[in-house]
């Protein structure tokens, strides 16, 4: 089986490639290395002792993405390429709009062509929106999203959906992340932001390695145990392995899925510095800000419906995570090599 993943050299795409590898799955890489270095793809081949096509392509490209299906003998794709960054959403809408949805809509329509009609889509948590109330589960209404980014990835779940409705040869899987962080155990991949992180792992380790001073805390007045934001953190290997599982779903039978991807725990911003610091030996220094726009006071998964459909469930918890973030940000000060 060979397996097209777009983004395949970005955070959550380098470790699930490793891990389609490991289980002896034949992967093919398109990425236009914008928001990732070529060396991961080094990183992948040196993990799992095995060579794979990649291609440095955009996949707006219409004409590119088709010669990549004619030449390689693709059966389903992981789609991950797209821009992830919610505050640069907010400031760059038709960006977002173009590379996340128009991207999206040029990849169906070259697979199309080609007659492969089995994917897998990175969506997310975030098309939950504002009103759920956690445990979050599949059936929840979806779309009162606030941000150009979130509105991509909802936008897509409907495109995806109005495409099955036509057409019941596709098989679709739609995976909604909660909050992936960790790294691969090797601690020679991990996660490598570009400037100021956005996300709160990056920013601890940041501040652990010494290139930021301190972390601010977005918030100690909401409705949680400690008055800090509550998120449902996952190991991006737990991540990884679950689109394996999603993988092995669609190219078994047609239909349209969903399954969140999550551990089903909630942790809050200090419990999080709290278990980074026992993992890291290293003290976060740390201070109140206020609220960030847009953020809610509690967010985690009902992750049963993975487990009931897939047999897949998150095994590693808030330390491993924790240890597997730091190990990758101390024996890698400045990301990957260019
Ligand atoms: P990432 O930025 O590390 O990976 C995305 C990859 O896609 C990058 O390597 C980038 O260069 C590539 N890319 C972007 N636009 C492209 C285009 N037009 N053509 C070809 N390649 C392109 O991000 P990630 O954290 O690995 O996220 C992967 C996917 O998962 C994204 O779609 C993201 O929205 C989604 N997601 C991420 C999170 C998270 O917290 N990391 C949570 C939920 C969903
Ligand atoms: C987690 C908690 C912050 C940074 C985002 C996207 C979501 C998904 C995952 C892509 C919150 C707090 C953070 C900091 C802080 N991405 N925080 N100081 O906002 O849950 O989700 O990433 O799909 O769509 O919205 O993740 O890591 O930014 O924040 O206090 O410097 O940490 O307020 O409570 P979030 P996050």
């Amino acid at each position: 089986m060979a397996v097209l993943v777009t983004g395949g050299a970005g955070y959550i795409g380098s470790h699930t490639c490793v891990e389609l590898l490991n289980a002896g799955v034949d992967v093919v890489i398109v990425d236009n290395f914008y928001n990732c270095k070529k060396s991961s793809i080094d990183r992948i081949k040196a993990l799992t002792s095995r060579d794979f096509k990649w291609y440095e392509c955009d996949i707006r490209d219409h004409e590119g993405m088709d010669a990549i299906f004619k030449k390689e003998k693709i059966d389903s794709v992981i789609h991950f390429a797209g821009l992830k960054a919610v505050g640069e959403s907010v400031q760059k809408p038709l960006e977002y709009f173009d590379n996340n949805v128009n991207g999206t809509l040029v990849l169906l329509d070259v697979m199309r062509n080609n007659g492969c009609k089995k994917i897998v889509f990175s969506s997310s948590a975030t098309v939950y929106g504002m009103n759920n109330v956690s445990p979050l589960t599949e059936d929840m209404q979806v779309g009162g999203v606030t941000n150009p980014y979130g509105r991509t990835k909802f936008m897509i779940e409907c495109i995806l959906q109005d495409l099955y409705v036509s057409d019941k040869e596709w098989s679709i899987c739609l995976l909604r992340y909660f909050n992936p962080i960790g790294a691969h155990k090797s601690g020679t991949m991990g996660e490598d932001p570009n400037g100021i992180p956005n996300n709160l792992m990056p920013y601890i380790t940041q501040v652990a390695i010494g290139k930021r001073e301190q972390l601010g805390v977005f918030g100690n007045d909401y409705d949680t145990h400690d008055g800090t934001g509550v998120r449902d953190y996952i190991h991006v290997v737990d991540l990884a392995l679950g689109h394996v599982k999603a993988v092995e779903k669609v190219d078994g039978e047609n239909g349209l899925f969903i399954y969140n991807l999550g551990t089903g725990k909630g942790y809050s911003v200090l419990d999080v510095v709290k278990a980074f610091e026992k993992a890291s030996g290293q003290t976060i220094p740390y201070q109140i800000m206020p609220r960030r726009a847009g953020d809610i006071a509690t967010c985690y998964s009902d992750p049963s419906k993975a487990l009931n459909e897939l047999g897949w469930k998150a095994e590693r918890d808030i330390e491993e995570m924790c240890e597997d973030s730091w190990r990758w940000q101390s024996q890698n000060p400045n990301g990957y090599p260019d």
